[in-house]
């Protein structure tokens, strides 16, 4: 199991499939969360500084982008239709509108040390490349800035088992309902749920990738972790080494 890369045939369909969940997106998640989502994205909200441009990883239709109207933003997807549904959402609600850019987080169109602050809600999972993506945000954070990731990790495989009967059974009988169809697209966040490691791993892959002040929060087992890291300051390396 493969808990860094997704190969690109993989990637490709997963994307397929991401688009065909735009119209129910939302109705879903908050059904797999019993209502939580919501509660999730305000604790990354809480986590990301006061001041500064922030960016979105992975924003897909925009449920976290509305939630932060007075913040300068820019938000990238690869999928357009994801970014053209979140625009229309996210900037009827701003004064000053966010910027909506397609890309991938592996090779992301901005300059170094651009922003303040990055976030990635229910999306890191998605990455085909996760140390790739991380070495981008490292990238394009302005010195000591944080990045902060929500995503359903697991503790370990007895946990990961739980995991993947709740994704399977509960919300894939549900998603079976809502889209109509046996091969609905929901099944791919079960997919993608099984190859991602645990909460460990990614506490590790970021500080190898050069984050510091690593440290994650498991806020409901299997289906929320939070992680956040920041990138050091000028002049200070990662480690006594760097
Ligand atoms: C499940 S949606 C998350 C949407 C939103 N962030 C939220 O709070 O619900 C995952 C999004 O990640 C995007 N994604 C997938 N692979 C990506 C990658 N390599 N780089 C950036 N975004 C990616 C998908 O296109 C999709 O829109």
């Amino acid at each position: 199991m493969d808990t860094e890369r997704i190969g690109i045939e993989d990637w490709t369909e997963l994307q397929r499939n991401l688009e065909l969940t735009i119209p129910v997106y939302d109705r879903i998640n908050r059904f797999a969360t019993l209502g939580q989502d919501k509660r999730w994205r305000e604790m990354v909200r809480s986590r990301l500084p006061a001041e500064g441009h922030i960016l979105e990883v992975g924003c897909g239709p925009g449920t976290f982008a509305e939630m932060i109207p007075s913040r300068e933003l820019t938000c990238l997807d690869p999928i357009p239709a994801m970014l053209s549904v979140a625009e229309k959402r996210v900037n009827s609600k701003r004064e000053r509108p966010a910027i909506f850019i397609e890309g991938t987080a592996e090779e992301m169109p901005f300059e170094d040390e651009s922003f303040e602050s990055v976030c990635s809600l229910f999306s890191f999972r998605d990455w085909y490349d996760k140390r790739a993506g991380l070495g981008e945000v490292l990238r394009v954070l302005k010195p000591g800035a944080k990045m902060v990731i929500v995503d359903p990790a697991k503790m370990n495989r007895i946990h990961g088992f739980f995991g993947w009967l709740w994704m399977r059974v509960w919300v894939g009988a549900y998603a079976r309902i809502i889209c109509g169809v046996k091969d609905h697209p929901w099944k791919w966040l079960t997919k993608t749920y099984v190859t991602f490691g645990t909460t460990r791993d990614y506490v590790r892959m970021m500080e190898e990738v050069g984050f510091v002040k690593v440290r994650a929060k498991v806020v409901f087992p299997g289906m929320a972790t939070i992680w956040e890291g920041s990138k050091p300051e000028e002049g200070k390396g990662c480690c006594s080494n760097c």
